[in-house]
């Protein structure tokens, strides 16, 4: 037997062994701590080794894999994951994965599967129609959100700048992800370029500021290009006004990208519609499927309102490749965005949707809707302490009530590292302008009121727990 050429009936095999620790990690999901990072750097030291020149078996493999490697780290896939912008890991996108890499099909290019291909446009264009897009709309699914706003950087680029682009100015509130700084690093701009602007009281843009920096720019001879939206802030899921946006953006001649990975899939609900009216006149749309429409990691989205900029910020020809389509219902991914070879990733947003269809999807998002606002009204509900973002979708933050602030954030900090021990739910914080506040994201697929149950006691616990304030003293 040739090791790298199983026959089916080994293939069956292999996934039998493979199909029975999945199952077993599936059963214990929901009890499984929400980290178990512990010994972390021990364990990662003990796995380093030199590339092996003997194989060894699958079954001895997964034991290495499902006894000490998986299980040593965030639980991510659990119900108890409120920390930054949950992920999901739906297990239908993973047998859609095995499916693609199986059949190991080449999607960069129409003519070489035109069905798959066909499969990928239709999950992009339904995409395009929740934002409210028509067929002139179009995009491609990336790694992730980095990338995504990556690709609509470069493309506003091309379309808004020449080609000596140095004086083109960026501007995203302060809360922006740090994506679009890294993004504009990579494209070529000095990070100086891109502009915070500054907030209101809800921790959404301030649009008096955006009119008054770029005016002070064009005064100064630059050329202000590209508006970056947040449609939900990694920080505290605030949502810009995106209609002003939009209207400061045409006026100004600016191109508006809407940074929607975190919130971009609550638009299946009528809340998120709500919250997140004026995305349609954007230019382009990040999405995150690994976030909103539970996938596991590894896919991302970029639309363009004009399917056109992406192509003319992507499209080189080559000799040894056949000639791009010219039917405007052919994509040619690779024309479209920087990869050429890549996964056929499509297959595993479109599974999951054909499966259980989009209306499954609206409802558990409206779930971690009502889930956020339930948490939230349990922390309102405790005297001691303060709201300080309300949740818009499904994240919200608070901090410990005290008038001094440093004793403030020191007793924040204890309190969600208190809240953290049982290791029933795992929050994160950040620290804001005005100090450290602890972020409740709701983002999980798991996560069911039984999870906001246990936030609840162990948030009681902690706010009860001896020690919480007598630490704080100098
Ligand atoms: C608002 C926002 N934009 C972009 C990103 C980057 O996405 P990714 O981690 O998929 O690259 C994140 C990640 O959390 C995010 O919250």
């Amino acid at each position: 037997m040739n090791p790298l050429e199983p026959t089916g009936a080994e293939l069956r095999a292999m996934l039998d062994l493979v199909g029975g620790r999945l199952a077993t990690f599936l059963d214990g999901i929901a009890e499984a701590p929400a980290t178990d990072t512990d010994g972390g750097a021990k364990l990662a030291r003990s796995l380093a080794e030199p590339m092996p020149e003997r194989g060894r078996s699958l079954r001895s493999l997964l034991g290495v894999l499902f006894e000490r490697v998986v299980p040593t780290a965030l639980h991510t896939s659990g119900p108890g994951y409120l920390a930054y912008i949950p992920g999901g890991g739906l297990p239908v996108s993973a047998v859609a994965d095995l499916i693609a890499g199986i059949t190991n099909r080449y999607v960069g290019l129409w003519m070489a599967a035109p069905g798959l291909v066909q499969l990928e446009t239709n999950v992009l264009r339904w995409f395009c129609g929740m934002i409210g897009w028509d067929e002139a709309a179009g995009g491609i699914l990336t790694s992730g959100g980095s990338v995504a706003n990556l690709v609509a950087l470069v493309t506003a680029r091309r379309e808004r700048l020449p080609p000596n682009f140095l004086g083109g100015i960026i501007y995203a509130s302060s809360h922006a992800h740090h994506s679009v700084r890294k993004a504009a690093l990579i494209a070529g701009f000095p990070v100086e370029n891109v502009r915070e602007v500054a907030l209101d009281a809800a921790f959404r843009m301030r649009v008096d500021d955006l009119e008054a920096r770029i005016a002070e720019d064009r005064a100064a001879g630059l050329t202000p290009f590209l508006v970056v939206g947040s449609a939900g802030t990694t920080a505290v899921g605030a949502v810009d006004p995106l209609t002003v946006i939009a209207d400061v953006c045409a006026r100004e001649r600016l191109w508006m990208h809407v940074d929607a990975a975190y919130g971009g899939f609550f638009l299946l609900t009528e809340r998120g519609r709500a919250a997140l009216d004026g995305i349609a006149r954007a230019d382009s749309v990040t999405l995150d499927p690994h976030k909103g429409l539970f996938l596991p990691y590894g896919t991302g989205c970029i639309l363009m309102r004009d399917r056109e900029t992406l192509r003319r910020a992507h499209s080189v020809s080559a000799g040894y490749l056949p000639p791009p389509q010219t039917e405007a219902e052919r994509w040619d991914f690779a024309e479209l965005g920087p990869e050429l070879s890549r996964d056929a990733r499509g297959l595993r947003v479109w599974l999951p949707l054909k499966l259980v269809g989009a209306g499954e999807f609206r409802k558990q998002l409206d779930e971690k809707l009502d889930l956020a606002r339930r948490a939230c009204e349990i922390v309102r509900a405790r005297p001691g302490l303060e709201v300080v973002a309300e949740p818009v979708l499904s994240l919200f933050a608070f901090r410990v009530r005290d008038e001094d602030v440093q004793r403030r954030d020191a007793r924040t900090r204890r309190l969600l590292a208190a809240i953290n021990r049982p290791r029933r739910v795992f929050l994160t914080g950040v620290p804001l302008a005005d100090g450290f506040v602890i972020r409740v994201c709701v983002l999980s697929f798991r996560t069911h009121g039984r999870s906001i149950d246990a936030f609840a006691e162990d948030l009681a616990a902690a706010l009860d727990s001896p020690g919480l304030d007598d630490a704080a003293r100098p």
